[in-house]
């Protein structure tokens, strides 16, 4: 069974592409003109794969972190871009994971009032989420992901064979990331999840199945909500309170970890609230806590997390805008007074529950 997608976008439509070696499909794309976006890690890990490419086509490698995915960080490339000669009918190659993709998005949009580009991710989180939806994300001083627009590559190429040089946080991230969709999605990928979760580690086909799946669960509702004004907003499950963990730990917390343990936040406040009931909060429960072995929470200074929540650009006036729960598949768009009760929920979680 062909488990390519085509994704439908104002922008333009584009393909992705499951294949076995993004090589192949890079050498069948790629002129001398064009240029490379590699993530320096990738770079040197996959070195002898991508040698005969790299003697022959102009590339820029990337650090891949939250400061290099800066504003300003930006320069330098789009200045080495000029300078070797890129002009408007050229083509961006990006191969890495969602900061590479973040950066070249940023710049594949503005340069010139848009080139073409294409996409080679190399995280889980790249390959099964981002990868798709057109988002470009860019830090601005010390926001995170404050700039940005929307410009999806012309094709995406998954090499799941990426995978088995990423560190088993960044694999556990990417499981993290897709928990919400799944939970989102409801009872039934619930439980395939639930049941895939620990073979996703070491048997490819399992996982492709669950990037493909994700990829679907994406895909439905980015094509009626493209631009995150109404249905695709229920994607932030988990991600308001992540957030305020990213920014307390200062990072520390791979992104679909943190989305992880803000799920379970959400969860609790709901249960607060009478909307799930505790089964229903231990359910979903039992399989975010898979995502948290690997990276443990630690300390978390409550005041600064609380403060974090007031700042998140999703807010509205002074109430924090969340997406919280009647149970699998039935996320909703609410609001929280976090002067109120919910700050002595959310004190009660940090004490109690972690
Ligand atoms: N644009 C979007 O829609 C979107 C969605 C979610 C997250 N993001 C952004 O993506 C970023 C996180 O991206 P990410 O989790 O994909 O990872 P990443 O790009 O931050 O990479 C994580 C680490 O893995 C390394 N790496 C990448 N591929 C590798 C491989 N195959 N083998 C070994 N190491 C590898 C990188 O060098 C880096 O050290 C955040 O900045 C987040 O804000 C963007
Ligand atoms: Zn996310």
């Amino acid at each position: 069974m062909s488990r390519d997608l085509t994704i439908h976008s104002a922008i333009h439509d584009y393909t992705v592409n499951f294949v076995d070696d993004f090589t192949k499909s890079l050498h069948g794309l790629v002129t001398p003109d064009d240029m490379l976006l590699i993530d320096a890690n990738v770079a040197d890990l996959y070195k002898d794969r991508l040698q005969p490419i790299l003697i022959k086509f102009p590339h820029i490698i990337i650090q891949a972190t939250e400061e290099k995915k800066n504003y300003t960080e930006l320069v330098p490339i789009i200045e080495k871009l000029i300078q070797l000669g890129f002009r408007k009918n050229n083509k961006i190659f990006a191969i890495g994971g969602g900061i590479t993709q973040d950066i070249a998005t940023f710049i594949a949009a503005n340069l010139y009032r848009g080139v073409e580009w294409y996409f080679f991710p190399t995280t889980l989180l790249a390959q099964a989420d981002s990868c798709i939806g057109g988002k470009a994300s860019i830090n601005f001083g010390p926001y995170k992901n404050l700039l940005g627009n929307f410009y999806p590559p012309w094709k995406i190429f998954i090499d799941l064979s990426f995978i088995d040089t990423l560190p088993r946080k960044e694999i556990v991230s990417g499981l993290g990331e897709m928990t919400h969709f799944y939970f989102v999605s409801g009872e039934c990928d619930y439980q395939v999840m639930r049941e895939s979760y620990s073979k996703a580690f070491d048997d490819k086909t399992t996982l492709e199945k669950l990037v493909h799946r994700n990829l679907n669960i994406k895909k439905a509702t980015i094509e009626i909500d493209e631009f995150d004004r109404k249905e695709r907003l229920i994607f932030n499950y988990g991600h308001s309170f992540g957030h305020a963990i990213e920014s307390v730990t200062g990072y520390r917390i791979p992104h679909g970890i943190a989305v992880s343990y803000g799920m379970d936040i959400a969860n609790f406040v709901s249960l607060k609230m009478g909307l799930i009931d505790e089964s229903q909060y231990q359910k979903m429960r039992e399989v975010l806590q898979f995502n948290w072995q690997e990276v443990p929470l630690g300390n978390i200074d409550i005041n600064s997390f609380l403060n974090a929540l007031r700042k998140d650009k999703k807010n509205i006036g002074s109430e924090v805008r969340v997406i919280l729960t009647r149970g699998l598949g039935q996320m909703f768009i609410s609001s929280l007074n976090i002067d109120g009760q919910a700050d002595n929920w959310i004190r009660e979680y940090f004490t109690n529950q972690i």
